[in-house]
């Protein structure tokens, strides 16, 4: 007989290779191939079996609502869309050191008096996850513990009487399936042993959480097919100098995406921040130029944060643009349209443009509070105290209304803020829930707002 080929599995997509090449053919990512050997042997076609007819049913029907899992930790559930669910796979994907182990032992203990809960550590020993949970204060809670790697024998200890009902997996890159040659951490492991436990999760009915690391271009490390078996993917999020966490849910079978949690690092782990806005707020230098308030939405939940830019002369031929927190191309659009269409000189200018507290935003509404931020930056002249700005920019310059004007408005409003710059389409029906709003119709009216005082105009305007 003769012998199998092994093949060359790109880490990145999955993809399979007959022979070793330096760039995957299918993703086009770079020296990701690894030499794993061969699958067990898949049947080829049906073959002569005839297989069993498959019952068809209409829409209509009655289907129970999922039972949830609430933990108490009220943005965790919110992420999730309002608690766990019974027979559901979850992954939490997150750059090493963020807090995954620390909120999922959290989230642990907080179930464990209705649930319960086991959590598998494949990284660590017993001794430091009960290290971990004793500086937690934790070490009271009923969690079942057990430090193990090979899926078959997690299997056959969950499977029969009595299963759990949360299972942890931390971390899914140090599971491996025996049957597989290739090492840990390896897609074709990494697939496998997922598979293997959200089968099981889904037939005796408890939730399975995955933790899983992250590359350095910021994916789940092994193959996306990891996303798509899962219900729901996680990221968790923050800059490690930050002691805030967001939770952020990217796929959710079961609910809403794009919904946050945040969370504050704490000497006794992560405490939730039920108000963010004002958390993100609280270190702001009062009336500064180059700064402004951005009413935003994240997931159903609005959040103030704040917009700082730093317009300065540059000494170098290409001028520098860094953007941390938002989108470079976008920031690159922006500084494009005050310059065609605003008349305002940025080209030689360095910009830098920073969402203070370590949120990133994808919104475009925030563009009109970026455009303020930088206008303001190169002018010298604040924005207009206790203001808040939100509002999408086109191409042309004029100003386009976004979604949840309402929200956004009460927000700021509940927040102490007195005023509001936002299109003038959005503002039409509205109400403006007591703020004085200043509508803007096109980005040459936000310009106006922020005139160079005559002296520093000639030395900070080029050309
Ligand atoms: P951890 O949960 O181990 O991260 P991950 O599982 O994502 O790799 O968190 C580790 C970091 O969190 C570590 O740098 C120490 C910090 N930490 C605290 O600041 N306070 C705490 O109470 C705990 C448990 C950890
Ligand atoms: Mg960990």
């Amino acid at each position: 007989m003769p012998r199998k080929a092994s093949s060359y599995v790109c880490q990145e997509c999955g993809g399979a290779h007959p022979k070793w090449v330096g760039r995957c053919e299918s993703c086009g990512a770079w020296n990701t191939l690894v030499e794993e050997a061969p699958a067990e042997s898949a049947p080829r076609g049906l073959g002569a079996r005839r297989g069993r007819k498959i019952t068809l049913v209409g829409l209509e029907g009655s289907s129970e609502t999922p039972a949830r899992r609430v933990s108490g930790i009220k943005e965790f559930d919110r992420v999730c869309g309002g608690g766990m669910v019974a027979a559901s796979g979850l992954l939490v994907g997150g750059d090493p050191g963020i807090g995954k182990s620390t909120v999922l032992l959290q989230v642990c203990a907080a179930l464990a008096d209705r649930f319960q809960c086991l959590y598998i550590s494949g990284e660590e020993a017993i001794d430091q996850v009960r290290l971990r949970a004793e500086r937690l204060g934790l070490s009271q809670a009923p969690i079942k513990l057990a430090a193990a790697t090979n899926v078959r024998d997690i299997v056959a200890s969950l499977d029969g009487k009595g299963a759990p009902d949360i299972v942890i997996i931390d971390s899914i890159q140090t599971m491996f399936v025996d049957s597989l040659d290739s090492a840990p951490g390896t897609v074709a492991q990494v697939r496998a042993s997922a598979q293997e436990l959200i089968r099981l999760a889904k037939r005796l009915g408890f939730t399975v959480l995955l933790v899983g690391h992250v590359t350095k271009e910021g994916l789940i490390a092994g193959p996306r097919v990891l996303e798509h078996m899962v219900d729901t993917v996680l990221y968790f999020e923050g800059e490690r100098s930050h002691q805030f966490r967001i939770m952020r849910a990217v796929k959710n079978r079961f609910g809403p995406t794009d919904e946050i949690g945040v969370f504050e690092m704490t000497g006794a782990g992560l405490k939730e921040v039920a108000n963010p806005s004002a958390l993100f707020l609280s270190d702001r230098q009062g009336e500064v130029s180059g700064a402004c308030v951005f009413a935003g939405i994240e997931g159903s939940r609005p959040v103030l944060v704040e917009i700082q830019a730093l317009v300065a002369p540059s000494a170098l031929a290409t001028p520098r643009r860094a953007v941390v927190g938002w989108d470079a191309a976008r920031l690159a659009m922006i500084l494009a349209v005050l310059e065609a269409r605003c008349g305002l000189a940025l080209a030689g200018n360095d910009v830098y443009l920073n969402v203070a507290g370590g949120l990133r935003i994808t919104e475009p509404a925030a563009d009109l509070a970026v455009a303020a931020a930088l206008a303001s930056s190169l002018s010298g002249t604040p924005c207009p105290p206790g203001t808040v700005v939100f509002g999408e920019v086109g191409l042309s310059g004029e100003a386009r209304a976004v979604a949840h004007t309402d929200n956004r408005l009460k927000e700021a409003s509940k927040l102490g803020f007195t005023g509001a710059i936002m299109p003038k389409r959005g503002t039409k029906g509205g109400r403006n829930q007591g703020l004085e709003v200043q509508a803007v119709d096109h980005l040459v009216d936000l310009a106006r707002m922020f005139p160079a005082p005559p002296r520093l105009a000639q030395g900070r305007r080029h050309g």
